[in-house]
């Protein structure tokens, strides 16, 4: 009897231990995966390193990014100016993972993520969170449930942990009691701040920002703001702000980058940026503050939407032609 159960131990013992050798020789995880360094807790004004793009190029159609190099240190906000189709929203792309480039490295915590495998990836996206451009939330989820989704698909699964949790993130994005508001009943600014609230859920450590405030009116857009500001001091996050709204960088960068013909034209502070004597950037401030201040002209509203009616009729007319 004795001697059976003996025998019966020392087989599973065996196959526990050719388990263990099968598994780490044939795992990608253990066979190649050494762990990210971990995060830093506390913003102390660090000059540690978090982002680093070096000589990265990517193309699609035609070379968008030629060679673009910079920093970001922890607790750093660094606003990314360009016009339309410069390449911003590819820069964050390829910092979060989503594309890779064609030539260059993307160092996170000085690791280079170009080459990670799909399963690194995935845990580089839990410490890189992205705002993406649209502020996308699922329809068919109320306020709450959006902000549990990436709760719940990293694997909490205590109800009243989660709870806990959105609750905080609703009042850190100040949308306190709305935690049971569909979709539709949503105005831009809020749904914005939900897709913040979504973002920052499972507690990242650099958060990606596509246009934060693209869309949405003044008043709003400077809750937005002191939003993305309050957080980063809060929840220590290094952040990086994309964004066609002058005002909104002035609000929340630390220091600024331009993207033009696939380089960085302009790196500095955001007084060496208003100062430049560069024609560009001195065309780009004069043409924005242009565009805000007709935007926010009523009569220059009116006349807009005047337009636009003109159009629209003129369209039909042509169809109906
Ligand atoms: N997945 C893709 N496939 C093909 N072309 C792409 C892809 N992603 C971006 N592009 C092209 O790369 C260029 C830069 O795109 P990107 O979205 O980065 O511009 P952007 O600076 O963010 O512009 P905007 O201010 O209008 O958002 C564009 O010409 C775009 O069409
Ligand atoms: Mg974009």
């Amino acid at each position: 009897m004795f001697l059976k159960l003996f025998l019966v131990m020392v087989f599973l013992s065996y196959l526990a231990l050719m388990g263990l050798i099968l598994g780490h020789r044939f795992l990608p995880s253990a066979r190649n995966t050494p762990p990210l360094p971990r995060k830093d807790t506390a913003f102390d004004g660090s000059t540690e390193l978090i982002v680093e793009l070096e000589n990265v190029g990517k193309s699609f159609d035609y070379p968008v990014l030629k060679d673009v190099s910079f920093k970001i240190r922890q607790g750093e906000t660094l606003g990314v100016l360009g016009k339309s189709g410069s390449g911003k929203s590819v820069t964050l792309k390829l910092i979060a993972g989503l594309l890779k480039p064609d030539v260059g490295r993307i160092l996170f915590h000085g690791k280079d993520i170009t080459g990670m495998n799909e399963r690194e990836l995935l845990e580089l996206r839990k410490r890189v969170s992205y705002v993406f451009q649209g502020g996308a939330i699922f329809d068919f989820l109320n306020v709450g449930e959006n902000i549990a989704y990436p709760l719940r698909e990293r694997g909490m699964k205590d109800e009243k942990k989660i709870k806990e949790r959105v609750d905080y993130l609703l009042a850190a994005v100040e949308l306190g009691n709305m935690g049971h508001l569909q979709k539709p009943e949503l105005s831009i600014g809020a749904k914005k701040q939900v897709a913040i609230a979504r973002a920052i859920a499972n507690d990242p450590e650099v958060i990606l920002y596509d246009e934060p405030t693209t869309g949405i009116d003044p008043i709003v857009k400077k809750s937005v703001n002191r939003l993305i500001r309050k957080l980063n001091k809060q929840e220590h996050l290094t952040s990086i702000v994309v964004t066609h709204d002058l005002k909104c960088i002035e609000m929340v960068a630390d220091r600024i980058i331009m993207l033009k013909d696939g380089v960085i034209h302009f790196e500095g502070d955001q007084e060496a940026f208003h100062s430049s004597p560069d024609p560009y950037i001195q065309a780009f401030i004069a043409g924005k503050r242009f565009d805000e201040d007709r935007r926010q002209d009523p009569e220059v509203r009116i006349q807009e939407s005047e337009d636009q009616r003109q159009e629209t009729g003129d369209r039909r007319d042509q169809n109906r032609e």
